[in-house]
């Protein structure tokens, strides 16, 4: 979908539908009020009957039939005056994209901002809202007719604010095609997007946006001793690959942030086989992957001045006469030995290794994200990822950044005692405890191969996948982690963390 920026009178624009907001109760939104004015006051019966009220992402299409210059009107309701957030913006936006894409209309024109007083902050949520919740992922349907949704949006500013608000369309369509590109990853049926897929799709991003790239295949993984990411990708055909993505955008010396994603590729379990029911859902296990080379582009096409590090384990899950199993004795490559009691454990398996191995950059500070437990949907649902970190500040910032992006954190305990879960008669620790806390054993797990790094871990497997659909997250892979991170990232350009 295509952003562009105009002036002018709404009512003198002429397009196939003109978008606005209005507040709840009342309708009450000024630039309205001459629209009201060529209907002979209809805003206010559609408010008494109750057919559009203006609550939050209620929609409400009207053909002008020649009183104004659009065709049509889209009212979108922002919920009550005064509440109005970036977070409600990107929601009403969302809706309204949808109810675009589902009508077949091409294109609009937006004056959705308006209600907040174009507020940067607030332009910027309208244009995530529509370029996130204008995504669909259509490209094995053959039926023609399938449409490619709303095709370009333009945004009416103030004015003289045209300048000034182009910086935000560039920045935010760079970010949102950064999420996109998650998204599409995670979209993409396991057979398609194998270990050597997500490689290769890396090495791509990173030669299109000045990203350093360097895959790392079995042999080098070997010499390297990632036992325990071996001992997942012996059970397919698929040879493992480890994908090592960076971005210098700050100084020589500036030590690195590095994030190291999950990029199971298919988790069937392996031997402790998963139940078939929803199995096919486990394509999404590279999620965690798809939001590092997602962030990784974000940070190259926005210039974010800071020195990042992107490290994705990738390899996919499968029985096999070679795969590991219950009972296995595998040592990792930091040297500590893991019991394996369950093979679909492997997310942490893979994980352990690649966070062992970020400790040769010094990272000023090391963030996984992973969809790493099934008990972490049972505790937060889809509306929260979990956080857990060895580093309060560190915890405290990623919230911060996850309520400004909508991407939001709930920290969970890491005590030492849930080690206890943990314990194994003949190694240094299993890889997996029982039904308990299971989101915080895997952390456990986890935090014995990060040494004294500054470290969070970010349990996505809630998140990664929207089930129903939402305003600007239509049903399929969210892209989860992309906007946290930049948002994280910006903040410590703008000097606002440690
Ligand atoms: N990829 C799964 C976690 C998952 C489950 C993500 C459901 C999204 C939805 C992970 O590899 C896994 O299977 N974890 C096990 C761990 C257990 C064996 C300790 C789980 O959560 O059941
Ligand atoms: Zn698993
Ligand atoms: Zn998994």
């Amino acid at each position: 979908m295509k952003l562009t920026l105009s002036s002018g009178n709404p009512l003198e624009h002429k397009c196939s539908v003109l978008v606005a907001g209005c507040f709840e109760k009342n309708l009450e939104a000024p630039f309205i009020a001459p629209f009201d004015q060529a209907f002979g006051g209809w805003l206010g019966s559609l408010s008494e009957t109750g057919e559009f009220t203006g609550k939050l992402n209620k929609c409400v299409m009207i053909h002008t039939l020649g009183r104004v210059a659009p065709d049509r009107l889209l009212l979108v309701g922002l919920g009550k005056k005064g509440k109005l957030t970036g977070e409600r913006m990107r929601q009403a936006a969302g809706s309204a994209v949808q109810v675009l894409r589902k009508a077949g209309l091409k294109n609009g024109v937006s004056i959705l901002h308006m209600a907040g007083g174009e507020l940067p902050d607030l332009l910027r949520a309208e244009m995530e809202g529509y370029l996130l919740g204008g995504y669909s992922f259509d490209h094995y349907k053959t039926d023609p007719d399938i449409s490619g949704g709303v095709e370009e949006l333009t945004i009416l500013v103030n004015q003289g604010a045209e300048k000034t608000s182009e910086n935000i369309v560039s920045e935010t369509v760079m970010l949102c095609e950064s999420v996109i590109i998650a998204r599409e990853l995670v979209d993409q049926p396991a057979n398609v997007a194998t270990p050597s897929f997500l490689a290769e799709k890396a090495v791509e991003v990173a030669g299109r946006y000045g990203l350093e790239c360097r895959v790392m295949e079995g042999e080098e993984m070997e010499q390297n001793g990632m036992a325990a990411l071996l001992a997942v990708a012996k059970g397919s055909c698929q040879p493992p690959r480890f994908i090592i993505l960076e971005h210098r955008g700050g100084k020589e010396k500036d030590k690195p942030i590095v994030l190291v994603g999950k990029g199971v590729t298919f988790d069937s379990g392996g031997i402790s086989l998963k139940p078939g029911k929803g199995m096919e859902m486990m394509k999404d296990d590279m999620a965690g992957g798809a939001a590092v080379i997602g962030t990784l582009t974000a940070a190259a096409r926005m210039k974010i001045p800071v020195n990042l590090v992107g490290l994705i384990p990738a390899v996919e899950n499968l029985p096999d006469g070679r795969a590991y199993k219950p009972g296995d004795l595998v040592k990792s490559m930091s040297g500590k030995t893991i019991e394996i009691v369950n093979t679909d454990a492997e997310g942490r398996m893979i994980l352990c290794d690649a966070l062992h191995y970020a400790q040769r950059y010094k990272p000023a500070a090391l963030i996984d994200l992973a969809t790493l437990t099934g008990a972490c949907v049972v505790a937060l649902g889809s509306f929260a990822t979990g956080l857990m970190s060895n580093d309060d500040g560190l915890a405290k910032v990623l919230k911060k950044a996850g309520e400004a992006s909508g991407e939001r954190l709930w920290e969970l305990p890491l005590w030492e005692e849930y080690g206890e879960l943990m314990k194994s008669d003949i190694a240094d620790m299993k890889n997996a405890g029982g039904p308990e806390a299971g989101t915080i054993s895997a952390a456990w797990f986890l935090k014995q191969f990060v040494g004294k790094t500054r470290w969070a871990h970010l349990d996505i497997a809630g998140t990664a996948w929207e089930e129903k659909g939402r305003p600007y997250l239509p049903k399929g892979a969210t892209g989860i982690g992309v906007r946290l991170l930049v948002e994280y990232l910006q903040g410590i350009v703008a000097g606002k963390t440690a």
